[in-house]
């Protein structure tokens, strides 16, 4: 009877789904201090490409959008050098709630725990399941640990990567090229992002 009733409360759509996720308590941290909302992937229910990020920023959390702060501004344009349109595709994040600690007035962002992922992760990989798109793309760590379920280094393991059931691919989360402190890097480091949301391109293709 358990059973049955796990089976008839489970979200039957997207849209249910993230009515449950817009509804639940934060469990970050950054919770307590009052200010945080769901924000929900968005996109293209039909997207043959997911994007996968961390969490929102301070700017997603007060618009209630994914990706539309300085990393998703940076996301934007390499993505359009790369030759893919933001709108054909499907952007979300692997927690979705922003984490932050107060610093005078700002609020800066902190990293979710392992728990925080895991705790979040039934929710993405429902979400994934609803949207069956042909390729996932981790940005960063923190989202192939949502997507793999384990501990994944960006640098040994970026490119094709398969996050069960789906094919994927794994690259740097933008707001690491935006804390490189030298331009020369900076600038290198974006040119092998774009290199690697061309072969997205191609994969998905
Ligand atoms: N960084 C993320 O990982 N996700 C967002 O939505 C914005 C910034």
């Amino acid at each position: 009877k358990a059973l049955q009733k796990m089976r008839d409360d489970r979200p039957k759509s997207l849209a249910e789904l993230n009515a449950v996720i817009a509804a639940s308590e934060p469990l970050v941290l950054g919770a307590m201090l009052g200010a945080t909302r769901a924000v929900l992937g968005e996109g293209p229910t039909d997207a043959e490409i997911v994007f996968v990020g961390e969490q929102p920023g301070d700017q997603e959390d007060r618009e209630g959008r994914p990706f539309v702060g300085p990393a998703g501004q940076l996301l934007d344009r390499a993505l359009a050098e790369a030759g893919l349109d933001r709108r054909s595709l499907y952007l979300t994040n692997a927690v979705k709630h922003f984490k932050f600690e107060m610093r005078g007035k700002r609020r800066i962002h902190q990293k979710p725990s392992l728990s925080e992922v895991k705790h979040y992760r039934w929710w993405l990989m429902a979400e994934l399941e609803f949207l069956s798109p042909r390729l996932v793309v981790a940005l960063g760590g923190t989202a192939a640990l949502a997507l793999s379920g384990r501990q994944v280094s960006v640098t040994k393991m970026r490119g094709r990567q398969e996050f069960p059931p789906f094919a994927g691919f794994l690259t740097v989360h933008p707001s690491y090229l935006l804390r490189l402190p030298d331009a020369e890097a900076k600038a290198g480091a974006y040119r092998a992002f774009v290199d690697d949301l061309r072969q997205v391109r191609e994969l998905a293709g």
